[in-house]
């Protein structure tokens, strides 16, 4: 889609939803799959076509600071989300939408399901004492969510693989359930995945960006619906906009540095594509490539840090100094004033 056009779709929707309320928060609940950074610049260029007045303006800006607005979600999922891995998890509502729909895609008891980087909905299974299917989760970090399982549920187990090590699964799904990062690239690798573990008319129910995210995800779409085809993965239904996230604190943060602070619940959304695998197709692996460095994690606390060090290390936790990099950017201590014996922090 060209740049304009996009842009231009934007702000009529936009415009139009101004014209019923003209609240931020309005503006970020009506679920349209605009991110509210692109809402914010699309009011500026509406305010500049002079659609809207500026006294108009300032008030809807006004409002995204409105800080009652704020919904607390109940996120109570280790680890925290990390920008890094792309995780963005789901709402309580979008949970409850995707087991509407993996209750509808998997009649049949004795099924095996692989939740491809959907850890929230591998715990909702085992949360549920689940016991009529095999549930496997698949992910970067699959060892650190699933400290809750134990001994006695058999029927759970995990897998902490990395997409783009491609190493082959011994795994027969009949369902995949999967939300990968919303890529061109991760899409390909994790549809790969999928179509080497699911069986033979198996389903596999993946969540896609909607179309406002960026504005090349119309054409990204069409690239991957050839791909799947070309797998033997035949597309069978799309909703939009259908499953809602929480907002993860890198999040907050990043829309709080922008000046909206109002956050109704489940602002963010995903599309939902339902597939189906009928045959062999045409290829079975594509080369895929993401240039993306391995990251060394280390968390303290419930704080993850990610780093490049450019080698193997194995990192301990005394391991961490932070250099200066400009003046006074390291806070000398967590106190105001401190005595000889006290130790300082550089953070
Ligand atoms: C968009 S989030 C989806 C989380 C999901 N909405 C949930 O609430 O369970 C992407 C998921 O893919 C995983 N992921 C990211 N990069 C990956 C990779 N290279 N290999 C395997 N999993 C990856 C993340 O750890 C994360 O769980």
């Amino acid at each position: 889609m060209e740049n304009n056009q996009f842009y231009d779709e934007i702000d009529e929707i936009i415009w139009g939803l101004v014209k019923k309320q003209p609240d931020f928060y309005f503006l970020m609940k009506s679920k349209k799959g605009i991110h509210p950074i692109d809402i914010k610049l699309s009011l500026i260029r509406l305010r500049r076509k002079k659609k809207i007045s500026a006294t108009l303006f300032r008030s809807i800006i006004k409002s995204a600071k409105d800080k009652g607005k704020v919904v607390l979600e109940d996120d109570n999922l280790l680890p925290v989300p990390h920008l890094l891995d792309y995780d963005w998890r789901f709402s309580a509502e979008g949970i409850e939408t995707m087991l509407s729909l993996i209750n509808k895609n998997s009649k049949r008891n004795h099924s095996v399901i692989a939740f491809i980087g959907t850890p929230s909905l591998f715990k909702m299974f085992f949360s549920k004492r689940e016991t009529k299917n095999q549930y496997i989760l698949i992910d970067k970090n699959a060892d650190k969510h699933v400290h809750y399982i134990t001994r006695y549920a058999q029927n759970f187990s995990f897998k902490k693989y990395d997409i783009m090590e491609m190493e082959p699964l011994d795994i027969q799904a009949d369902l995949v359930v999967m939300d990968p990062p919303w890529y061109l690239s991760y899409n390909k690798l994790f549809f790969q995945l999928a179509n080497n573990i699911v069986n033979r008319n198996g389903t596999i129910i993946c969540v896609l960006p909607p179309k406002y995210t960026r504005k090349n995800v119309d054409e990204e779409f069409q690239k991957l619906m050839q791909f799947i085809k070309d797998l033997g993965i035949e597309r069978q239904h799309y909703y939009k906009n259908m499953v809602t996230y929480n907002t993860p604190p890198f999040e907050r943060n990043t829309l709080k540095a922008n000046g909206i602070y109002c956050m109704p619940r489940g602002w963010r959304t995903g599309d939902i594509l339902i597939a189906k695998k009928i045959d062999k197709g045409t290829i079975d692996k594509a080369s895929i490539v993401i240039s993306e460095r391995g990251w060394e994690e280390i968390s303290i606390g419930m704080v993850r840090y990610k780093l490049k060090t450019g080698f193997d290390i194995e990192l301990k936790s005394f391991d961490l100094t932070i250099e200066s990099v400009f003046k006074n950017d390291i806070y000398p201590s967590v106190k105001r004033r401190k005595t000889r014996a006290e130790k300082t922090i550089n953070v």
